[in-house]
């Protein structure tokens, strides 16, 4: 059993650096984006992120071509999984606009150049002052998630005399079999109960500077199969053609939210999408099948838009880390006796920087970047920095246990592939540890510093004594 688990992470390594768009080797060094991975190391000093804009590209790329059967269709990337400017600049330039869920973010996205029209603002909880930056910045659309948020619309947009753009959330009572949190649609605590869309719209049609364009829904994040997507899309779709009917109104756009997993696992044949989500499932086109078949049934004049993150980012970063510490432990019973020996590796980033996305166990590749051609036969736990017992990382390819070559030194650069949706935005500075650099290989194969690590001086700037 163990031999072949090291006999397949090893085939997968071999396929990532012989079959992976992202990835090759040269002299036994692992090159992202053609760049070894090593000197990068040695440049920035780890630990620190790495950016591919070609993957970025790539991931779009792939989402437009998947819905290229429905050319009325608007991308927002969801920048809550990645709001690092850098890379939305690299975003922006690839052509898609933006969805923001904080007013921050929407000051982000403005910042490096979006225009309010290219921008959609979503969040359960959006203050008047928000909502007022919102309404001021003419953005593309406010998804309406409650009727208190509603009435702070109509009455600011009467004031500003500006008008507001809405959709209203409406959760589709659509489970999926994805994490328990990563479920937006059932029993959720976002948008409105579907039974109350026919209100509010009514409502909206009252109010002087509000305009109704549609409704919205997110489904949840890292779901592995169609079903839901279309399932949820087709209740969406009904509920809009039964309040066309009875309200007199034409659409402008329905907008689906995001959802298209990401595989951080590959060997598809060994596991199943719906028993570990760390296998994506589906794919974008598959997202969009299921999306655009249902609102064809309805409509083929319509808007769709989408609000993908996950999709756009997860594959396009790594982690680098360096190995900055190993002992040799064992583990005693309760009576003194030896249970085990156990090799511990600890490298310089924990979950202060690589935390298992939203707080939850979430499983990484993790390889050796300079000896990326060596076999990874050393079953070891691996480990951070941080003081916390509980700081390594949980999901192994074994159990708790990694795989890495037998003579891993100090100073290996350890690598941590798709790394780049919900981690840099999760990251703190628990032990008083800053928060990682952030590097940006370009479209020209050439890195940059798009982020710089935490200072002592940032670290201490807010304190008051
Ligand atoms: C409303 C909304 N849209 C889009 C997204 C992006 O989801 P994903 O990264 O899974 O594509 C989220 C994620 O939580 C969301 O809540």
């Amino acid at each position: 059993m163990s031999d072949n688990i090291v006999k397949n992470y090893n085939q997968l390594r071999q396929n990532v650096i012989e079959q992976d768009r992202r990835f090759t080797s040269h002299n036994g060094k692992l090159c992202f984006e053609g760049v070894d991975v090593e000197a990068l190391a040695k440049k920035y000093g780890t630990p620190f992120y790495v950016f591919s804009e070609p993957e970025i590209v790539r991931n779009i790329k792939e989402i437009e071509q998947a819905f290229s059967t429905h050319a009325n269709t608007k991308t927002f990337f969801a920048s809550k999984t990645c709001s690092v400017m850098g890379v939305l600049k690299a975003i922006k330039d690839a052509g898609i606009c933006a969805e923001a869920n904080s007013l921050y973010e929407v000051r982000k996205c403005l910042e490096i150049g979006f225009s309010g029209s290219q921008i959609v603002f979503n969040g359960v909880v959006k203050k008047p002052e928000d909502l007022e930056y919102a309404i001021d910045n003419e953005l593309y659309l406010i998804n309406v998630d409650s009727l208190y948020e509603l009435d702070h619309i109509d009455e600011i947009s009467r004031r500003l005399k500006k008008t507001a753009n809405v959709c209203v959330r409406v959760e589709p009572n659509v489970p999926s079999a994805t994490h328990a949190e990563l479920v937006t649609a059932f029993h959720a605590k976002s948008g409105l109960d579907l039974e109350q869309a026919e209100e509010t719209c009514r409502r909206i049609l009252q109010m002087p500077y509000v305009k109704l364009r549609g409704l919205h829904m997110h489904v949840g994040d890292q779901v592995p199969e169609s079903e839901p997507f279309a399932k949820a899309t087709k209740v969406l779709v009904d509920e809009s053609r039964r309040l066309e009917e009875v309200l007199g109104i034409k659409f402008d756009l329905i907008n689906v939210g995001g959802g298209i997993p990401v595989p951080y696992k590959y060997d598809e044949e060994n596991g199943d999408p719906l028993k570990d989500n760390m296998y994506a499932g589906i794919t974008a086109q598959d997202f969009a099948d299921a999306v655009i078949r249902e609102v064809h049934k309805w409509r083929t004049d319509v808007e769709i838009c989408i609000e993908p993150g996950r999709k756009v980012t997860g594959s396009a970063a790594v982690l680098l880390t360096d190995v900055s510490c190993e002992k040799r432990k064992t583990n005693y019973d309760l009576e003194g006796n030896v249970e085990c020996h156990v090799e511990w590796k600890f490298v310089d980033a924990g979950y202060s920087v690589l935390s298992d996305s939203q707080h939850f166990d979430w499983f990484f590749y993790v390889y050796n970047a300079s000896r990326i051609t060596e076999p990874h036969d050393q079953y070891i736990k691996l480990a951070g920095p941080l003081c916390d017992g509980g700081d390594y990382f949980h999901m192994g390819v074994k159990g708790e246990e990694f795989l890495l070559p037998h003579d891993t030194q100090i100073g290996d650069v350890v690598v941590f592939l798709d790394a780049g949706a919900y981690t840099i935005e999760s990251q703190t500075v628990y032990n008083n540890r800053p928060r990682t650099a952030v590097v940006m290989i370009d479209n020209q194969g050439k890195d940059r510093l798009i982020r710089r690590e935490d200072t002592y001086e940032d670290m201490v700037k807010y304190d008051i004594f």
